[in-house]
This record gives C-alpha cells, sequence and structure tokens, in this order.
C-alpha cells in the first residue's frame, strides 16, 4: 500500500458516498483555496526531534473542559453523519465513547440528542445562535438534560459561506430530518448577525455548562472571548468552508496559544484546533505548537462512510498508533512536555503563508 489507511480514507468513502454528499463534504466555500491550504499547511510543518530522552512509555491522554479524553483528538461537529451510516451520529457516538475519545454533536444532527447521550459518549453540544436567541433555549435545555458536558459556540457563521457545484445541491439528495432532529420549529430561524462577547456569559447563564468558542483565527479576538468568560478557544476556520481566503489554522495557532497563555490565569481557558489535519503527522504538529486537543471533522465522516462505527473505531485506532510512534521518534513521553516541547521548527504561520504566493495573511494591528 502506497499510502496509510488514513491518508486514503476519502478515496474510499468516495466510493461508497452518494457523489452529492461526498461533494458536499469535501468542499469549501467558493473555490475551495482554503479548504485545500488548511491540509497543506500542515503537511509543510517540518519537526526537530530531541534525542536522548526515556519513551519506554508514552501517555496520550489529556482533558479538556474537565472530561478525561485517551488520546488528544476528538470528533468534531459534523452535519449529515446519517448520510454516511444509518445510524449516523448513533454509530458516531458508539466509536468515540469505545475509543476513549469526545463527540461534539452539531445542532444539525439526524438523532435526538438523549438518543446520542444514552450510548456513554462524552459529548457536547454545538450551537449556532438565532437572531432571537430565546429561540436557542429549547435545544441548549435539552443537551443539558441530557447530560452534554459543554457548549460550543460557533461564531465563524453569520451567513453560510457559498458552496458550488454538487456540493450545492446536496440538500436535494439527502433527507431533511437528518438534520433537523433536534431543531423541531426553530429549524428556520436566520443565524445571529450580532453575535458579541455578551453571547458567551449569556449561554453560560442558560447552560450553566463551560462555553467553547469555535471559529476563531485571531489573537486579539481569542482574548476577547477569554475576557468574556469562555472556558475554551477553538481555533478554526470551518474546514474552509466559510471565509474563502481564511488563513490556515496551523498559521494562527501560535498566537493564539501565546495570547491565551499571557491572559488567562494559570490553569484557565484551553485552546484547540481543527482543519485540515488528516493522520497522526498533522496532529503531532498541533499538538507541538500548543493545542491542548485537536478536532477532526472529515476524517471521521469519511470513516463512518466506510466501515460505519467500526471505521470509525479504525481511525481512532490508527491515529494513536501514528500519535505513539510519533512522540517516541519526537522524544516526547507525553502532551504537557510536547505542548511546550519546540519540536515544530521556525515559525508555523511563515511556513503556512508560503502557500499563497504574494499574499501576506499575517496579522497585522488594526
Ligand atoms: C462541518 N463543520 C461544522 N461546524 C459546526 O460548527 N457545525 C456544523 O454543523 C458543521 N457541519 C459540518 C459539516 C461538514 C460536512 C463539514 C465537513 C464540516 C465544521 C467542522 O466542525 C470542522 O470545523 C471542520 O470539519 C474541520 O476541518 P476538517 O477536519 O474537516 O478538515
Amino acid at each position: 500500500m502506497d499510502s496509510s489507511w488514513l491518508d486514503a480514507l476519502e478515496s474510499r468513502a468516495a466510493e461508497v458516498l452518494p457523489a452529492a454528499v461526498h461533494a458536499y463534504v469535501r468542499a469549501g466555500a467558493r473555490d475551495g483555496l482554503a479548504a485545500a491550504e488548511a491540509v497543506e499547511a500542515w503537511r509543510a510543518l517540518r519537526l526537530r526531534p530531541r534525542v536522548l530522552q526515556d519513551v519506554r512509555a508514552v501517555d496520550t491522554r489529556t482533558t479538556a473542559c474537565g472530561v478525561p479524553l485517551d488520546l488528544p483528538v476528538a470528533v468534531a461537529p459534523t452535519t449529515l453523519q446519517r448520510a454516511a451510516d444509518p445510524d449516523g451520529e448513533i454509530a458516531m457516538a458508539r466509536a468515540v465513547a469505545d475509543s476513549g475519545s469526545l463527540l461534539v454533536v452539531s445542532s444539525n444532527a439526524g438523532h435526538r440528542l438523549a438518543d446520542i447521550a444514552a450510548t456513554g459518549v462524552a459529548w457536547w453540544l454545538q450551537a449556532y445562535l438565532p437572531q432571537r436567541r430565546d429561540r436557542a433555549r429549547a435545544l441548549l435545555a435539552d443537551a443539558v438534560a441530557a447530560g452534554a458536558s459543554a457548549v460550543v459556540l460557533t461564531v465563524d457563521t453569520p451567513v453560510v459561506g457559498t458552496k458550488y457545484g454538487a456540493a450545492a445541491g446536496v440538500w436535494d439528495a439527502v433527507d431533511v430530518s437528518w438534520v433537523r432532529a433536534n431543531l423541531a420549529d426553530a429549524a428556520d430561524d436566520p443565524k445571529a448577525t450580532d453575535l458579541g462577547p455578551d453571547d458567551i456569559a449569556w449561554l453560560a447563564d442558560t447552560t450553566g455548562l463551560p462555553v467553547v468558542v469555535k471559529g476563531v483565527l485571531r489573537a486579539d479576538d481569542a482574548r476577547r472571548c477569554v475576557e468574556a468568560g469562555a472556558a475554551a478557544i477553538w481555533v478554526s476556520n470551518h474546514g474552509g468552508r466559510q471565509l474563502d481566503r481564511a488563513a490556515t489554522t496551523a498559521a494562527c495557532l501560535p498566537d493564539i496559544v501565546q495570547a491565551v497563555g499571557e491572559v488567562a490565569q494559570a490553569g484557565g481557558t484551553e485552546v484547540y484546533v481543527d482543519g485540515g489535519l488528516r493522520n497522526g503527522l498533522d496532529l503531532l504538529a498541533a499538538l507541538g505548537l500548543g493545542t491542548r486537543l485537536a478536532f477532526v471533522g472529515r476524517q471521521p465522516f469519511y470513516a463512518l462512510a466506510v466501515s460505519g462505527a467500526d471505521g470509525v473505531r479504525r481511525m481512532f485506532a490508527e491515529m494513536r498508533a501514528e500519535i505513539e510512534e510519533g512522540m517516541r521518534l519526537l522524544g516526547v513521553a507525553d502532551l504537557a512536555t510536547l505542548r511546550r516541547s519546540e519540536v515544530v521548527l521556525g515559525r508555523a504561520r511563515e511556513a503556512a503563508t508560503r502557500a499563497v504566493p504574494g499574499v501576506d495573511l499575517r496579522e497585522r494591528p488594526l
């Protein structure tokens, strides 16, 4: 085999998924530049291992908002999982639970939150807030009642980024109930275009849960989130599906880790990342740049399509094996050491911005 099971996952999924569903999952917004660059940005990073280290045992355990995890990778919210497998989020949840990971359930899921929770999985709810905030209360109350342990506020979607071609036509090819199991009559509420830091406190008050802010790319915004009470900052450009030409998360992560570390109290706000992470080496680079936890969106969707819950279990097993091998080769025995190990060579941001000749994406003070 020329490529690993993980790297071949999308092409195997393409053989079994309806063409419109594969096009939709693979798609980025507009020209797909941000989606394509997300993958390349991690691959562009280079590692500088430590030697003469004791790596007889490597420890991949971490915690996120207090949830214990066996490995530092978890499942990002993706809609339409019932298009990958008839058991959709239930199959995903079983595999995530068996793998000692965490599932973030999209508010556009195809199974009821209580049924997903009944698998015993550790899970968080992802929420988009509607223009009329009160219209979110029923969903949030359902999530609390079903045992969500955090709520993830997606902040990069005041409008849905335009997608072209077959991806745009997916809604004619799927059953609308696959995205509306928990939304009842709130499904058509327009998304809020006036989200602000106050919404973080509103969500925390309304749910009593830690609030994770997903979709942050700037250090100044990360600071505003921390000051507004966010429990974690999730560096994401929505898998390149919102603003095309958004900077890569590999480029943005180091500044945000630094800014959050400076503003948060010791042991305070956590930093996570997603976007373009496909295999263990990508994950090691992200962890080496300081993320506490990395999320994958398309990979578990494809794994679910290829062989249901077993596919997702295998995805985690492959990622764990690659991370463990990589930690040994990097000379780091645990994730806290990896985060501060400086094994990622140079400024990630510079490596990642080279993907766009002639365009300087580096953040400048406003
Ligand atoms: C998403 N994403 C997403 N995000 C979110 O907050 N709510 C959602 O309902 C969805 N739905 C969704 C569907 C599909 C098909 C994709 C591919 C993505 C974004 C997702 O949570 C995550 O940010 C990206 O998928 C991460 O990039 P990778 O791992 O897919 O490259």
